[in-house]
């Protein structure tokens, strides 16, 4: 097993460029599926779950090349309408196919997703949004089985904006006849990114990054090419360790999809400075304690979550942050603890005491955000920090190890 070893306390400084968004890529992969055709994506994170969906769609019999952050897929031959249980568990952004599949096909066999540890993750939006088109849903074995001879547009609502329901159902809607609205949808900007590659690839659809998005039927979908946008939860990450660390540029990012992540690093007395696309920030003397909570977008994302606590546990003062999209989304929690920050979570709220310094020790990756979450709080603990299981990291984060070095961080990678 990989470890992270990080000796803490380094000043980061200089500038690090931030990779594709991974949260927009592995929809556009699935969508590339719709069409007979060769797209290409560029400005692809080199990530576990980028080739986790290259795998799913080879097994759908699409070919795929992947070299320097650019996918060729060539979905001319795909002819396998399945997704097996093996790659779904191990990464729940498979489920991604099951729109696509439907467009293609007309027919899907998805196994239910598994994913991150924290938590139940249901799909429930994603199959009553299929069955409002018309779809015939049936459940075998773990297994999710679509059929869909004849679907009509109709209107979807979702209780709750969730971003992989809006993008199924946006991809299951683009051949659907008549007129489909999707209602409460996702505005996220990785979901307007897979929308702008939908409509370039002939898809006539309205209001993306609006909460109605609608979609009109179209006969045929072409392959088209596309550029990746930078991952703002790649960005933040950096932000809130140049908030504690540093004085340090991130370069390759949109500050418009960041608005409410720099307001509050601002509040909290980082000094921050905003050039095209690359965002400055300077770490301050005192970090001021701010009560925030978690939102969708254009609210505080959920994916910084963690990785703001751990700047919060060196705040000259009490903070508290409510996570309003994931109730249980708190395993980073204790692995603070044992760095000697001082909180504890009451309901879906962590109540954070803010304390003046931390000490290196062993902890544990739980999935991808805890572990960014881990890092930061490792860099800016005093001593050696140990932290295993770093295959989490490695789905969402590219060379994140040589990053952080290049702005003077001790930290490299160990078997143990
Ligand atoms: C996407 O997951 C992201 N993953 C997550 O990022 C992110 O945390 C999440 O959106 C919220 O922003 C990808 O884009 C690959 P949701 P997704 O459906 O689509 C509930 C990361 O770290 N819900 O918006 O699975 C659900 O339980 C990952 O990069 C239902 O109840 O999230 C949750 O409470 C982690 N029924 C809320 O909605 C459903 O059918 C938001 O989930 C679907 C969702």
């Amino acid at each position: 097993m990989e470890s992270i070893i990080i000796n803490g306390k380094n000043k980061l400084e200089g500038s690090v460029s931030i990779s594709g968004a991974k949260n927009a890529v592995l929809p556009i992969m699935a969508a590339a599926l719709i069409p007979k055709g060769v797209s290409i994506i560029s400005n692809v994170p080199d990530l576990k779950d980028t080739r986790t969906m290259v795998k799913l769609l080879e097994e759908v019999g699409a070919k795929v090349v992947f070299n320097n952050n650019i996918l060729t897929i060539d979905s001319i031959n795909a002819h396998n309408p399945e997704a097996s249980y093996e790659l779904v568990k191990t990464m729940r952004a498979s489920f991604y196919v099951l729109g696509p599949l439907i467009s293609r096909f007309g027919k899907v066999k998805v196994s239910l997703p598994g994913g991150c540890a924290w938590g139940p993750r249901p799909v429930d939006y994603h199959l009553k949004g299929l069955e409002e088109l018309g779809a015939k849903i049936t459940l075998d074995e773990g297994y999710i089985m679509a059929e869909s001879e004849k679907l009509i547009g109709s209107e979807i609502e979702f209780d709750f904006p969730s971003v992989g329901a809006t993008g199924n159902l946006i991809m299951a809607s683009v051949y659907v006849s008549g007129k489909t609205i999707i209602k409460n949808a996702a505005k996220e900007p990785e979901i307007v990114q897979l929308c702008e590659y939908l409509v370039k690839m002939g898809a006539n659809i309205e209001g993306a990054g609006t909460k109605q998005v609608i979609i009109r039927g179209v006969k045929k979908l072409q392959a088209a090419d596309i550029t990746v946008i930078p991952d703002r939860i790649e960005a933040g990450t950096f932000l809130i360790a140049g908030a504690i660390m540093g004085d340090i540029t991130i370069k390759n990012v949109n500050p418009n999809h960041l608005t409410l992540v720099i307001r509050y690093l601002r509040a909290v007395g980082s000094e921050v400075e905003i050039k095209n696309n690359q965002i400055s920030i300077k770490k301050s003397n005192k970090i001021k304690p701010i009560n925030i909570e978690t939102n969708v977008y254009p609210g505080f994302p959920t994916d910084l979550q963690a990785q703001w606590v751990s700047l919060m546990v060196l705040a000259d003062g009490n903070s508290s942050i409510v996570d309003n999209v994931y109730k249980d989304r708190f395993s980073h929690v204790p692995e603070l603890s044992r760095l000697g920050a001082n909180l504890k979570v009451e309901n879906n709220k962590i109540l954070i005491h803010g304390v003046k310094k931390l000490k290196g020790a062993k902890v544990m990756s739980t999935d991808i955000r805890a572990s960014a979450s881990l890092i930061i709080a490792g860099l800016a603990a005093s001593g050696k920090t140990n932290i295993s299981r770093v295959y989490h990291i490695d789905r969402g984060y590219e060379n994140i190890e040589q990053k952080f070095r290049g702005l003077g961080a001790k930290i490299n990678r160990e078997n143990n």
